[in-house]
């Protein structure tokens, strides 16, 4: 028999439902990735890398062409100058530079903070590191950090805190307080932050991202993650990159070369001359997606679910208490995809402790218009 290094993981329910919504013919807003293609240049331009010799490693730490260009972004979006050689690392998507940070600096016996709901790649990464999640669940309706109970998690062995804004599943996004107020907690306690910023362009109705890079105070401490597959549509290119201050990228780097040793070359390539030919792509991006939020949650006006429009990410939740109260969200969430043909995600999945009267569900608004139309008549008629 094998013991199992992770006894608890098995399927996640996002390949579950994709696969159920496969099976039943259902319209699946359920695993968050774009039914569109990403632009067409930027997909010519990795053909074009192919045809053209770009097929062997590339350096470890990323092409320097790319880490300049997201060099570039940075001074221009968070207005923070980072030494492309030493503080960027492009990994084979922002998954592989979550799991290669946890393992840097996490050891047997330390603790990381987690915020309920959480993204389901953090726990195992920091299991197999030899450390223990504490969960912090946020605000049960608005998701914001409830700073008491984090107060309390901290502790002796707390070695690092997981920050995710725009988050998954909830969509809220910290504000720059937020983020003042965490450095002011941690103070001078030897705490490392990940911030797992790969929704950081899909954020709405004028707000702007508060990046951990913008914050001096927790920079000094922390790894920031982004995700090109997000940003330019192309989820299956798994290619990312973190950003962390020379010392922090020092330790990342050693893991990252023995896991990957580097991310694929075409697409590195393709990536470099899409962003320096079309740097207008990452200013459109809120306005392209918040018009689709805004088109799904117009059409779901009609339905009886209850929701407030999300405030980032291309996921919007929908309170169904109005509709089957008897039914959990994994149960609904079955109900959904089979009878009714629209596949979501059940939002308990984030919790290590469920909110047992919580009735969310999780669905992804990164469709085509005649998908969310499509969806939406079928969500109204439940
Ligand atoms: C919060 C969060 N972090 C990380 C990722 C993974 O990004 P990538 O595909 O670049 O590994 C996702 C993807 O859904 C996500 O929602």
């Amino acid at each position: 028999m094998i013991s199992s290094k992770l006894p608890n993981v098995g399927t996640t329910i996002f390949t579950t439902m994709s696969q159920l919504a496969a099976q039943v013919g259902a319209i699946n807003l359920s695993q968050g990735f774009p039914d569109f293609d990403g632009p067409q240049a930027l997909r010519d331009a990795v053909a074009y890398h192919v045809a053209n010799g770009h097929n062997q490693y590339p350096p470890m730490t990323g092409l320097p062409a790319l880490r300049e260009q997201v060099g570039h972004k940075l001074a221009r979006f968070y207005g923070v100058t980072v030494d492309t050689e030493r503080e960027i690392t492009i990994t084979p998507g922002a998954t592989q530079a979550i799991f290669c940070a946890i393992q840097a600096v996490i050891r047997p016996g330390d603790e990381v903070i987690v915020f309920d709901p959480t993204y389901d790649s953090y726990e195992p990464s920091v299991a197999l590191a030899g450390g223990r999640c504490v969960h912090v669940p946020l605000a049960p309706a608005t998701f914001a950090i409830d700073w008491q109970r984090l107060s309390d998690a901290i502790g002796p062995r707390t070695r690092m805190i997981m920050l995710n804004s725009p988050h998954n599943p909830s969509g809220a996004v910290f504000s720059g307080a937020d983020l003042d107020q965490l450095a002011a907690l941690i103070g001078e306690r030897d705490i490392y932050v990940v911030s797992d910023e790969v929704y950081e362009h899909l954020i709405y109705d004028g707000v702007a991202h508060a990046s951990v890079l913008a914050c001096e105070a927790l920079y000094r401490r922390a790894f920031v993650v982004s995700s090109f597959g997000k940003t330019y549509h192309v989820t299956g290119w798994k290619t990312g990159y973190v950003v962390a201050p020379p010392a922090l990228t020092a330790e990342l780097r050693k893991v990252h070369q023995f896991v990957s040793f580097c991310g694929v070359t075409p697409i590195q390539w393709a990536l470099a001359d899409f962003m320096a030919a079309h740097p207008e792509h990452l200013d459109e991006l809120p306005g392209f997606y918040q018009a689709k939020r805004d088109l799904f949650c117009d059409l779901l006006q009609g339905s009886r679910f209850r929701f407030t429009r999300t405030p980032g990410t291309y996921f919007q939740l929908v309170d169904y208490a109005q509709i089957r109260p008897d039914l959990n969200d994994v149960d609904m969430s079955l109900w959904m995809t089979k009878e009714h043909g629209v596949a979501c995600i059940p939002v308990s999945v984030f919790y290590n402790e469920p909110v047992r009267e919580q009735r969310l569900v999780r669905l992804c608004f990164a469709k085509r218009e005649e998908t969310l139309r499509e969806a939406a008549a079928k969500l109204c008629a439940i």
